[in-house]
């Protein structure tokens, strides 16, 4: 195991509140080497002991339950230097004196800096075997950035040593959607076409852009969260059983289903998408400001778009993505809706009143499988032709221990598994489809749809909307 972490952007966001009280987590679980250590960087000019000081209350924050003394075991392993990203020497001069152990580099900056750190890492040695590479989503911003990013890296360290994380693989709920997959026969043998109308993927925030106006407002939510997130949920919904959990086996299906997208064009951008941006209004009773991204961003901060698979199993099924900031709930939710029964034989009620059965996984807050069925048993009054919805649940059962996303990819990646990081064949697909959007959007002229903060995005929206969500809202907010 490796066990030595360089850790860039250490005074950032994500390190503070997820990096860091994951390492705690792990240490405290006694599942890291006795002798691991952490190097954190930064450009800040402070030194070891004020980094400690400025970190000890925000491990206290993210971990209420952590011990003090788990607390000070981590701390007393981290040390800290400045260093100029820009500057090859700077970085490699912060990284040589421990390049004798086995190190793991996690870039947690923007990825304008991927390739200077490369470069800084490269000739301090922190690139040769057997040390390896975390990189944070995004690799760039499209196709010719993702690819350059790509190239460089490439020509310092081998595949084999590179884990890009998209952090929704590390969620355990999101790897449950191979495990129903591939361990039931029951899915399997509906998955396709055959079976399936529409599958709608929602990933929903009610938090807003909140503090990173400047990365947002370059990106927007099509490269923020449907080029990683968004797209690997799909992957795990859509890919052919792979022949084994070895990592290249499941990235070898993956790909397939990013290379079978097809691309969208300006013809039908209006149709297949919509995108939209939040303006002022209330979140559970809280007013909320109106996002507003400096003169000429076109970053949206809501996405629908329909996705089509041209391939044998998927071809026609609609797959329709959707994820927004400010919306009324936070949800991650996967809805796969069934064609309706071939011949129907009961009386009530009416053919076209029954509804078709619905299996809907939500990944967050809380995980659940529903599976909607219909049913003479739902209420005794019924009798034999007179059908009724009944809806199957099935709640993860709360207090059960789920791990943080990054202590899962820490541990694979300190342990060298692949199977939960994102392959560079995988970023130029998604790239490639999510340039298609863009380019459209562009060539069709679509516009920007506002929609008031805590509504469930622009009216246009519903078509891309989760069925369930749909109906549940469609008295209060007119969808
Ligand atoms: C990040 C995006 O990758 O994922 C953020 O950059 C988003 O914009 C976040 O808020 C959502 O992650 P989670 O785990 O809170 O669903």
């Amino acid at each position: 195991m490796h066990d030595t972490l360089f850790l860039f952007g250490a005074t950032g966001d994500l390190a503070q509140r997820y990096l860091f009280p994951s390492l705690l987590r792990l240490l405290g679980d006694g599942l890291l080497p006795e002798d691991f250590r952490v190097r954190a960087l930064a450009l800040s000019p402070h030194d070891t002991d004020k980094f400690r000081d400025l970190l000890r209350p925000r491990l206290e924050q993210a971990m209420p339950q952590a011990s003090q003394g788990d607390i000070n075991n981590l701390l007393a392993r981290i040390d800290y230097r400045s260093v100029d990203l820009r500057n090859a020497e700077s970085v490699a001069e912060s990284v040589k004196d421990l390049v004798h152990r086995r190190c793991v580099s996690y870039l947690a900056i923007p990825p304008g800096l991927y390739i200077s750190t490369c470069e800084g890492l490269a000739l301090g040695g922190a690139l040769t075997a057997p040390n390896r590479l975390m990189l944070e989503k995004p690799i760039g911003s499209d196709t010719d950035s993702a690819e350059e990013i790509l190239q460089s890296i490439g020509k310092l360290v081998d595949e084999d040593r590179v884990f890009r994380l998209d952090h929704y693989l590390g969620k355990a709920p999101v790897q449950n959607l191979m495990a129903l997959r591939f361990g039931n026969t029951l899915l399997e043998a509906v998955w396709n076409r055959n079976f399936i109308e529409s599958v709608h993927i929602l990933v929903a925030e009610s938090d807003g852009v909140d503090g990173r106006d400047s990365y947002y407002s370059r990106s927007g939510a099509l490269r923020d969260m449907v080029q990683s997130h968004i797209l690997q949920l799909l992957c795990l919904v859509a890919m052919e059983p792979p022949a084994s959990l070895e990592a290249d086996r499941i990235r070898d299906e993956k790909v397939k289903v990013l290379r079978a997208l097809r691309p969208l064009d300006a013809k039908h951008a209006a149709k297949d998408s919509v995108r939209g941006r939040y303006t002022a209004g209330t979140i559970n009773g809280q007013p909320a400001q109106a996002y507003q991204p400096p003169e000429g961003s076109e970053a949206e901060t809501f996405v629908g778009v329909t996705a089509h698979i041209d391939n044998w199993r998927w071809a026609g099924v609609p797959f329709h993505l959707v994820t927004g900031k400010r919306l009324p709930e936070r949800t991650t939710r996967i809805e796969v809706n069934l064609k309706p029964v071939t011949h129907w034989l009961f009386e009530r009620p009416d053919r076209k009143h029954a509804q078709p059965n619905r299996l809907t996984f939500q990944l967050q807050p809380q995980e659940n499988i529903q599976l909607g069925l219909m049913s003479s048993l739902a209420g005794p009054e019924w009798g034999a032709l007179e059908l009724q919805p009944l809806e199957l649940e099935l709640s993860v059962p709360t207090g059960l221990h789920r791990r943080i996303a990054y202590e899962r990819l820490f541990l694979d990646a300190f342990n060298g598994n692949h199977a939960l990081f994102v392959r560079d064949d995988e970023v130029r697909a998604a790239w490639a489809w999510i340039d298609s959007v863009s380019d459209a959007w562009k060539a069709g002229d679509l516009p920007m749809e506002p929609y008031p903060a805590g509504s469930w995005g622009p009216s246009q929206a519903h078509q891309f909307l989760p069925a369930a969500i749909v109906a549940e809202n469609r008295t209060e907010s007119g969808l």
